[in-house]
Order: C-alpha cells, then sequence, then structure tokens
C-alpha cells in the first residue's frame, strides 16, 4: 500500500561519497537513513531527509522556545510544522544532542551530559544484525534490517515511530492494530502537547476505549471527555458529519472481529493532511492550502456543548438547538429537581414509572436521529437481526435499550445496555440514528404524546413496538389520536386566550391609585411615572402612566404591549394590563414589594441586607430572565436598557426584569439592528451601542456584566473612585483582576469568606460580559451554564480587555454627542446622536 520511491543504489552512493570526502562519523543534511557508526548530532542544521523529500527528521526547538528535540516536520511547507516528538518530557537546553543508533538498534539521545541516554526506544524484540534508523516518505521513522529491508512492509520494521505517536495522526496509522510480527494487539494514544511551544503531553489523549462496543476517546487526564461513539458500518456514531462530508478524507477501515480492530486512515492521496490532538481538547484535521501557505481546518470537534461528555447526567438527552440543552429522556423526569432548575444536570433523570419484566407489558420508544449512547458497558453481538435484537432485549429484564450495531445495508447487529444510558446527543434531522428505549406500558403512552407535544424536538419520531400486546398498541394509538385532538384543541384556545391583554378601566385605575396621588408615586422611570395602587382587596399593583410627549402611536403601543404580554417567566415583571383612555396611556404591572435592586446596592441604609446568596441569587434570576428574553420565548428580544433600577423585587427577593418601553424584538434570522436613535442608561450602554449604533442580544450581555459588576461590588458603574479618577467601576475591576487583586472591589458589606469561589466565578463571568467586542462576549445560554458549573474557574475562558469608558462623557468620542435628556433620582437617559 504505501508507496516508497526508492533509491537505496543512490542514496548507498552518496553516503559512499561521504565517507570518502569526510571521515568524520556522523550523518549529513539530506541522507535519509542513520547506521550505528553515524549518529546524527545537533548543529542547528543536519537533518535526514525523507527519500521523497517529504519528511524531515532532526533537531528543532519549537516556535517560542529555544529548547532543543529531536522531531519529524514536513520537508517542503513553509511553516516548520512538527509531527512527531522523540523526547518530548526531556528537552535539551543546548546545541548538544545526539541521536544515535546502538549495534542492537535501540535508537538513542543524549544531551549535555553524553554519558546518559534521555531518551531511547527501547530494545527491539529480536536481535538484529545490522540495523539501521530511516525516515520513509509518510513520515514514519523505522529500524530495520539494513540488507533486504523492505520499506513497505511495517512487518519487517523491527520498531517504528508510528506505535509512539506524539499529537499527530497521519495518513498510514492505525488506533488499534495486530501487530503480525509479534500477535500482539496495540492500541494507540494521541496525547496533545502542553501548548504550542512545549511538546510535552499535555491534559488530552485521543485513544481507542476498547471495552463493549470500541469508541474513539477523548480523554482529559483520565476524565472521559469526549466520545465518538461506536462504529455502525456507515461511520462513528458520534460523527455523523464525517460520513456526509469528510468520506473524501478519511477512509475509515474497521474489521471487526474479536482480535483485531483497525480503525485507519486519513485518505493517501496527494493532498497534504493531518488530524491532531490540540492542547485545547479539540480534534482537528488540517489541510495544507499551498497557493496560500498556511494549513486550513476542515474539521474539528467538539464544536458544541452537547459534545462533552459531561454535558447531561445519565437518561437524558442533549440538544445543541434548544435551551436548555439538556432534556429527560421522554417519560423520565429529574433526579434532582431543584439542581436541574439551576441548570446543573449532573444528577440526570430517572424513570417514572419502573419497568415490569416479569408480566411481559413493557414496550420500546424509539429515539431518532441519535448519538447512541456511551456502549462502553454494552453488549455487541453482531450476528443477530434487529428483530432478534429486540427479542433478547425484551426478554431480558436488566435490558434498557437496544439498537442495531451495524446499519450499513439492511440493519443488523444487536447493541444492547444494560445500565443507565449517558451522553445521548440529538442531531438535526436527518443524521444519526434509532436507538429503542424500553418503558413501562405505563409511561409509554405520556412518552408519546410529550414527544409530540415538544416543539422543539420535531425529529424525535415514535414508534412503539410491543410484541405481546397488538391490542394494546391499538388502544394506544386510539388514545393518542383522542389526545392529540384535545391537546390540539386546548393549544389553540389557549393561543386565542393570551392575544388579549386586559382593557382596564381609566376610572377604575384612578380609584387604586386615588387619582395618581403624588403619595401613592413610587418613582419616576424614563417614560413616566409610576404610582402604587390597589384593586379590590388585596391585589397590589404598579402603574406606570406613559408620559403625553411621547410619540409613540397607539396602534405601536398596543402591539408592542400586546407583545410583551406575551412574555411569561418568573423573571420577569408580568403586565397585567394597560389603559388607553381619554388620552392616557397607562402600563399595570404587578407590584414588587421590595422595589428596584439599586435601592438595595447603592441605598446607604439597606445594603447590609443583602447577603451573598441573597446576590447571586438575583444573579442567576436575571441571567434566566434574560435567557427567556433572547432564546427561549416566541420571539427574539433585546431589552436595550437593562440597569440596576430597572431589577425589581418580590417580597422573597426575586428578581424581575422590568420596562420594556424600549425592547426590540428580531425576526427569525436577524440578529443585530442599526439604529439613529441611541436610548439607554449611561454606563450599561456597550462601547458599539454608542458609537455605531449597534444592538444585539451582545449588548444586552454588557449591561448585564455590569449589573453582576455592581451588584459584587456594590458600586455603580459610573462612579469615578477616588484613587483613580478616570476610571469608572470597570476599568478598575480590570486592572485590579490583573493584578489578582479583585477581592479588594467586593462589596464590603456582606461577608465573602465561605462563598469566595463562587464570587470569583461571578467576577470571571461579569468581566466576559463586558468584553470590548461583542463577538467575544459569551450568550446569556453560556453565561447561565458558567454560572452554575461545577468546573474549575481556570478552564473559563480568560476575559479580554472590557469595553469600559472614562467618567466624563466628552472624552467618550470626538464624534459622539451625549445630551442628558432627563435625570431624576440618579436614573439617566441619555440620547446620543452620531453626527
Ligand atoms: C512562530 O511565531 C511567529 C510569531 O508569533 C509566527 O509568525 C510564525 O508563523 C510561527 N511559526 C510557526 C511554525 O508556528
Ligand atoms: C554520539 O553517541 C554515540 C553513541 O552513544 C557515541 O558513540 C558518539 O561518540 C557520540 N558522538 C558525539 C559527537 O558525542
Ligand atoms: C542494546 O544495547 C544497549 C546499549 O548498547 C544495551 O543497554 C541493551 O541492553 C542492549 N539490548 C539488547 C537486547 O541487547
Ligand atoms: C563525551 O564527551 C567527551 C568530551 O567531549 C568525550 O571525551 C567522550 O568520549 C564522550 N563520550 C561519549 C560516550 O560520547
Ligand atoms: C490511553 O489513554 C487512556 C486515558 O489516559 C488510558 O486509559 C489508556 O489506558 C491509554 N491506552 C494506552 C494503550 O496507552
Ligand atoms: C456538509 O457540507 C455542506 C456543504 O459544504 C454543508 O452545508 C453541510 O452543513 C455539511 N454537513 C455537515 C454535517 O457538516
Ligand atoms: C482518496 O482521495 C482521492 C482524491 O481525493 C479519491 O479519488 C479517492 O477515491 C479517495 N479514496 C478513498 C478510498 O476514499
Ligand atoms: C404484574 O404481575 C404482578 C404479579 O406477578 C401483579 O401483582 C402486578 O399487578 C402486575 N402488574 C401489571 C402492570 O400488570
Ligand atoms: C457469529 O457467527 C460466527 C460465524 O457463524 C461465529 O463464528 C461467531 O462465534 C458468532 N459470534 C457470536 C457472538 O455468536
Ligand atoms: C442480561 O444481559 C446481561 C448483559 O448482556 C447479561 O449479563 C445477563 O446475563 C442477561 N440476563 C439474562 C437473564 O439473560
Ligand atoms: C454491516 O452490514 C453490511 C451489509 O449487511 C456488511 O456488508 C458489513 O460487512 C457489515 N459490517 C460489519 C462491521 O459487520
Amino acid at each position: 500500500m504505501r508507496r516508497r520511491i526508492s533509491c537505496s543504489s543512490s542514496s548507498a552512493l552518496f553516503s559512499f561519497f561521504f565517507l570518502l570526502s569526510w571521515p568524520a562519523c556522523s550523518v549529513s543534511s539530506g541522507e535519509d537513513t542513520l547506521s550505528p557508526d553515524r549518529p546524527l548530532l545537533d548543529d542547528g542544521a543536519t537533518a535526514l531527509v525523507s527519500s521523497g523529500g517529504r519528511f524531515r527528521l532532526g533537531f528543532f526547538s519549537p516556535n517560542g522556545s529555544t529548547n532543543r528535540y529531536v522531531g519529524i516536520w514536513y520537508n517542503k511547507i513553509s511553516i516548520q510544522t512538527v509531527v512527531w516528538v522523540a523526547n518530548r518530557r526531556q528537552p535539551i537546553a543546548t546545541l548538544s544532542g545526539n541521536l544515535s543508533l546502538t549495534n542492537n538498534g535501540t535508537l538513542i539521545i543524549t544531551g549535555e551530559d553524553n554519558s546518559t541516554a534521555i531518551w531511547s526506544s527501547g530494545s527491539p524484540a529480536s536481535g538484529l544484525r545490522n540495523p539501521v534508523a530511516r525516515i520513509l516518505d509518510d513520515g514514519n521513522f523505522v529500524v530495520v534490517e539494513e540488507a533486504g529491508s523492505n520499506d513497505d512492509d511495517p512487518n519487517s520494521f523491527a520498531w517504528q515511530s508510528f506505535d509512539f505517536p506524539s499529537d499527530t495522526f497521519l495518513p498510514g496509522m492505525v488506533l488499534r492494530q495486530k501487530q503480525l510480527r509479534t500477535g500482539a494487539i496495540l492500541n494507540i494514544n494521541f496525547t496533545a502537547w502542553m501548548s504550542s511551544t512545549d511538546p510535552a503531553p499535555g491534559q488530552y489523549t485521543l485513544g481507542l476505549n476498547v471495552q463493549g462496543d470500541p469508541q474513539v476517546f477523548i480523554w482529559r487526564g483520565t476524565q472521559p471527555f469526549w466520545r465518538g461513539g461506536p462504529w455502525n458500518g456507515r461511520w462513528f456514531s458520534g460523527i455523523p458529519e464525517v460520513a456526509e462530508n469528510a468520506s473524501w478524507l478519511i477512509n475509515v477501515n474497521v474489521e471487526q472481529n474479536i482480535n483485531q480492530i483497525s480503525y485507519s486512515a486519513i485518505n493517501q492521496s496527494s493532498v497534504i493532511v493531518r488530524e491532531i490532538m490540540d492542547s485545547s481538547g479539540h480534534i482537528q484535521i488540517l489541510v495544507w492550502i499551498e497557493a496560500e501557505q498556511r494549513w486550513s481546518v476542515c474539521w474539528d470537534i467538539p464544536k458544541d456543548p452537547c459534545d462533552l461528555m459531561s454535558s447531561c447526567g445519565p437518561n437524558t438527552y442533549c440538544s445543541s438547538n434548544t435551551s436548555p440543552q439538556c432534556a429527560c429522556l421522554p417519560a423520565f423526569h429529574p433526579r434532582n429537581q431543584r439542581n436541574w432548575d439551576l441548570w446543573d444536570w449532573s444528577d440526570g433523570c430517572t424513570r417514572t414509572t419502573p419497568l415490569d419484566c416479569q408480566n411481559n407489558t413493557d414496550g420500546f420508544f424509539t429515539l431518532s436521529g441519535t448519538k447512541l449512547p456511551d456502549t462502553s458497558r454494552s453488549t455487541v453481538n453482531a450476528n443477530l437481526s434487529l428483530v432478534e435484537c429486540r427479542a433478547l432485549c425484551f426478554s431480558n429484564c436488566s435490558c434498557r435499550a437496544y439498537a442495531p450495531s451495524n446499519i450499513s445495508g439492511i440493519e443488523s447487529g444487536c447493541l444492547i445496555w444494560t445500565d443507565d444510558l449517558t451522553d445521548i446527543k440529538v442531531y438535526r434531522s436527518g443524521l444519526g440514528q434509532d436507538l429503542y428505549v424500553r418503558l413501562a406500558a405505563a409511561d409509554l403512552a405520556s412518552a408519546i404524546s410529550e414527544a409530540l407535544r415538544s416543539h422543539s424536538n420535531r425529529n424525535i419520531l415514535m414508534i412503539v413496538l410491543l410484541p405481546l400486546a397488538i391490542l394494546f398498541l391499538a388502544s394506544v394509538a386510539y388514545s393518542i389520536w383522542r389526545w392529540k385532538k384535545r391537546s390540539s384543541h386546548i393549544d389553540y384556545e389557549a393561543e386565542e386566550k393570551d392575544m388579549e391583554l386586559p382593557l382596564f378601566d381609566l376610572n377604575t385605575i384612578k380609584d387604586a391609585t386615588d387619582g395618581f396621588s403624588t403619595y401613592n408615586k413610587l418613582g419616576q422611570g424614563g417614560f413616566g411615572p409610576v404610582y402604587k395602587g390597589k384593586l379590590g382587596e388585596d391585589q397590589q399593583i404598579a402603574v406606570k402612566r406613559l408620559s403625553k410627549t411621547s410619540s409613540q402611536g397607539v396602534d405601536e403601543f398596543k402591539n408592542e404591549i400586546t407583545l410583551i404580554a406575551k412574555l411569561q417567566h418568573r423573571n420577569l415583571v408580568k403586565l397585567l394590563g394597560c389603559c388607553i383612555q381619554g388620552g392616557e396611556r397607562l402600563l399595570i404591572y404587578e407590584y414588587m414589594f421590595n422595589g428596584s435592586l439599586d435601592t438595595f446596592l447603592f441605598g446607604e441604609a439597606q445594603t447590609v441586607l443583602l447577603d451573598w446568596r441573597a446576590r447571586y441569587n438575583i444573579i442567576l434570576g436575571v441571567a434566566r430572565g434574560l435567557l427567556y428574553l433572547h432564546h427561549d420565548s416566541r420571539l427574539r428580544i433585546v431589552h436595550r436598557d437593562l440597569k440596576a433600577s430597572n431589577i425589581l423585587l418580590d417580597k422573597d427577593m426575586n428578581p424581575k426584569i422590568s420596562d420594556f418601553g424600549m425592547a426590540r424584538i428580531f425576526g427569525g434570522e436577524e440578529s443585530e439592528s442599526i439604529t439613529k436613535r441611541v436610548v439607554g442608561t449611561y454606563g450599561y450602554m456597550s462601547p458599539e451601542y454608542i458609537i455605531n449604533g449597534i444592538f444585539s442580544i451582545k449588548s444586552d450581555v454588557f449591561s448585564f456584566g455590569v449589573i453582576v459588576l455592581e451588584i459584587i461590588s456594590g458600586k455603580r458603574n459610573r462612579d469615578a473612585d477616588q484613587s483613580m479618577e478616570q476610571l469608572n467601576l470597570l476599568g478598575n475591576l480590570w486592572i485590579k483582576w490583573k493584578e489578582g487583586k479583585y477581592i479588594d472591589l467586593v462589596d464590603k458589606n456582606f461577608s465573602h469568606l465561605l462563598s469566595e469561589n463562587q464570587i470569583l466565578r461571578c467576577i470571571k463571568v461579569g468581566l466576559l460580559c463586558v468584553q470590548k467586542k461583542p463577538e467575544d462576549r459569551p450568550t446569556m445560554s453560556s453565561v447561565l451554564a458558567m454560572l452554575v458549573s461545577v468546573d474549575n474557574i481556570s478552564l473559563l475562558p480568560e476575559p479580554k480587555q472590557p469595553g469600559f469608558f472614562i467618567a466624563r462623557p466628552s472624552s467618550v468620542s470626538s464624534d459622539v454627542n451625549i445630551r442628558e435628556l432627563e435625570s431624576v433620582n440618579q436614573v439617566s437617559i441619555t440620547e446620543i446622536a452620531g453626527r
């Protein structure tokens, strides 16, 4: 298979020539062979070159380092790209390295101390009489018997670097192979570099997990990190896109009998291609683009949170299109509802009704389009048909699910899970395969209706398989039909109903607020005063009276409030109704007992009441409310004026986002918009919004970040710190963060001894949200995931410099003109017009 343009006679001539002209005993550049009497000495330049000229072997220093390593890199590529390193852990500090071959065929590297080997290839199994080491044109460095060696036959190699790879998977390598020469089965791991400048083994390892049905894995340390899923005859269950798109590149060759599984190799064609396990935990396939002199990444995994094994707990499935990403399998419910609500899915889900194996009433529910669950502990039998597989699962009471092991041609083979089902991912329709999950009869109907109702997972299809109870099947079908009829009817009614926002009579509201008496005035918002009122016996309300000068037309006003009335989330203030009568426009909200967050944070008297638990609860609540606006509601809404005074607190100090007066609704694909009229509150607005008028969900994320940092510091962002006059809160925090002294800026009014870690996490997330560039800021779903994650904080990305502004408006930007329109009670609405 391997083609080598052989020129052993000319290379012999070549060495002969050098032997004559230079009696010194070391190899010279351009040769491809090392022999015991001719070591390779590090002089900064000399290297072996494979006979076809594709690869070069010698001493090198990684970019940014002066350490010397023996390695193999591409000979003809302008960017030095190292594919193999020998002494990964034992660099040589100076140009003193010596790579030599012993008489018995062991490769040895020595450094400054030339008496001890710092690296050795280990002793070859069988004694060689005249060993040589040769770099081959596929990048393999081999030790062979000089006479009669056949470079095409791996079985003649006494040793090869392909068996001990670094981080690079080259065409021709295999992950698991039975070695003909020794009969041993070899499993190979690829370990990432520590960093781009340090080839020492890093955190991530790629290899084959051969337990159960073999799967490709990435481990982080010893923890499973990503799972490629079992080979299903057409693709690895976890990477269906490879079957679809990259088959020209990767030629997976699976010979599956008990002893030999050689998942192999990238298609060897004329393209220069390599696959690496990179130091940040990604597998990448890169192709060299000669015309542009660069490597292009044509495949990269993991690419979304659902790819990570830790994402969701047992008996869940993960879907990257939905929010939240984890859901219980149909007819399962969260094991720990509280953690589940906090987006901690690690406990997973549990069966609603226990299986009833003895009476043979269980059935199977088909989950379509999946990455099959982890097969490390499942059993596989390639000889069975799918029907036999189902019967096998049905007859074994510990069987929880089954699936065909081979979907090439007709589905065949049998995979059986007798444990919790973990790491299931559901793909967009058209990808993935069917998984048959065993459920109790009582749960089947509800599982089906649940899946039918789920709008976000249309590709979950149901088939009911009831081997013994066909009558029961008919009755289930009938009840589903009934249910569907009924539920669609209910849906329709609900839709009709929530279109209508209650219209209140002006006199009712006047009565409720004592004729808008100043005594009942709660405060002044951007669009007018807010009054407290009482409807009937005990319903307290807040009434916002829009100023008559507001330019919005009645239709737009109605339209907007109808939309906002549809938003229902426990972290959004509920709009109860409105009133448009006699030139008045009133919005009636539920009354929030504890008023707005800013009075707690910045008001002198009440600061003490807000301990860290309460603050953390507020941060999470605001994040959830905002996530709902951005992703979960049927509309995508940008609030545009998120600030501490718009976060209201109910009697239990639960936060609710209020004031949607400036909110904008985005259509399906639209993700950002430009406005000439920049409205918002100074200190909370993102740089791109202030300067260019561009707003998107990322400008809300910025405001959210400011709120988080205000909650932690107890300081307003627009206040300049005395000691650093020109910097605002963000600027100060950033500097302290860089110096590692962020704890200085934590509000002294709450004790943080026990929660330092959580506070630090919130600061880091806050800083990530206020980064200057919108594309660097996380979305609210990642924000929430980062806030509740139990991972080490150092695994969060490092924030870049925030888009902070200098406190004096005059210095913001010369072509931006800020005009204070209104400033009441420290709430400022600012209009900025670009010229
Ligand atoms: C080495 O680093 C320099 C500057 O950072 C960069 O231009 C160059 O491409 C790098 N070379 C390699 C081989 O990565
Ligand atoms: C290189 O190593 C070999 C084997 O250890 C030794 O025989 C040779 O003298 C060394 N050469 C130099 C220049 O150190
Ligand atoms: C091979 O040679 C090395 C060094 O010369 C020696 O340490 C090792 O024991 C030898 N191995 C065998 C199998 O002879
Ligand atoms: C090591 O280096 C010293 C001095 O350069 C030399 O005399 C000695 O022969 C070398 N030994 C080996 C094993 O190469
Ligand atoms: C590959 O790495 C994994 C994780 O570190 C380890 O469990 C496994 O034993 C390794 N396999 C081989 C063949 O070294
Ligand atoms: C396959 O390639 C097409 C065209 O480049 C692309 O639209 C599609 O998303 C790719 N499919 C996958 C699974 O990556
Ligand atoms: C390898 O790639 C070449 C060219 O891209 C293609 O013609 C050939 O069919 C591929 N081979 C396999 C086995 O996929
Ligand atoms: C299953 O059989 C047991 C007796 O073996 C009976 O008590 C139980 O009610 C049956 N369950 C169902 C769901 O029929
Ligand atoms: C599958 O069938 C083959 C050939 O009939 C047989 O050798 C093998 O043992 C069977 N495997 C299992 C797991 O039954
Ligand atoms: C059920 O399947 C498991 C796993 O394949 C096996 O260990 C167990 O013996 C089976 N039980 C029965 C009763 O066949
Ligand atoms: C999968 O099934 C196809 C067609 O039935 C067959 O050709 C192929 O060998 C099977 N693959 C494995 C790994 O059993």
